[in-house]
């Protein structure tokens, strides 16, 4: 299973980089207007400095003409771009289009197994469904996460699912074993998927014991 850092900042990607732990980063046009600046110098930063990982970079064109030339140019902004493109009917044409044209693509704000359906004909590499979003919405995000597992088995498709709108490490936990390909996290929850009391406690432990010791070089 891959993570991916659901964030546009830079230094903390950097920071879980040195884990070892992170295989990609998605942003949208949130994470972006958070961090203000150049956008376009600042998605060429961090797919530098994911080498590489996937880096999703969302369009911000509205027409289907528009964000099909936005795609494009996203895309040749560097090798590991995946271009985010919401699953809108609008624009199923010219996300079909970009598939055979090479471009990666991630759908973005999917909620139901239909749109998954749809996206997987199209070829496309990520499907993202938003599971905190529909559990704003009183509909159990998981639920739609082991739906989508089942559909792309059962059918063979290629494309991956990526967990994504994950709140909590509850989130984090169904979504792997709901068996999505990747899940995408902000930093806050990594932190806790990383660390453990008992790890911490037990470290103290046997700090404490050894120090009773009183040996100055081991080994
Ligand atoms: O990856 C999508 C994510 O950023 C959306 O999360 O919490 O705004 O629903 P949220």
């Amino acid at each position: 299973m891959k993570i991916f850092l659901d964030t546009a900042h830079l230094p903390t990607i950097t920071q879980w980089l040195a884990t070892g732990l992170i295989d990609g980063v998605t942003t949208n046009p949130t994470h972006l207007s958070k961090e203000g600046g150049d956008s376009t110098q600042l998605v060429k930063a961090l797919c530098a400095q994911l080498g590489t990982g996937d880096v999703s970079i969302e369009i911000t064109e509205h027409t289907p003409e528009k964000v099909y030339a936005q795609a494009q140019a996203i895309a040749a902004l560097a090798p590991n771009v995946v271009v985010k493109i919401p699953c809108h009917k609008e624009y199923y044409g010219i996300i079909k289009q970009l598939v055979l044209e090479g471009i990666s693509i991630n759908i973005t704000l999917v909620f139901s197994l239909m749109q998954g359906l749809m996206m997987c004909k199209l070829g496309v590499k990520y499907i993202s469904p938003f599971v905190g979003r529909l559990d704003d919405i009183d509909v159990d995000g998981i639920s739609v996460l082991h739906q989508l597992r089942n559909m792309i088995d059962q059918y063979h498709f290629n494309t991956q699912i990526l967990a994504a709108s994950l709140r909590d490490i509850r989130h984090l936990h169904a979504a792997i074993e709901a068996g999505a390909d990747v899940a995408t996290v902000p930093s806050a929850i990594l932190e806790k998927a990383v660390t453990h009391p008992l790890t911490i406690s037990g470290m103290v432990q046997f700090n404490a014991d050894w120090d009773k010791l009183g040996i100055k070089q081991f080994p």
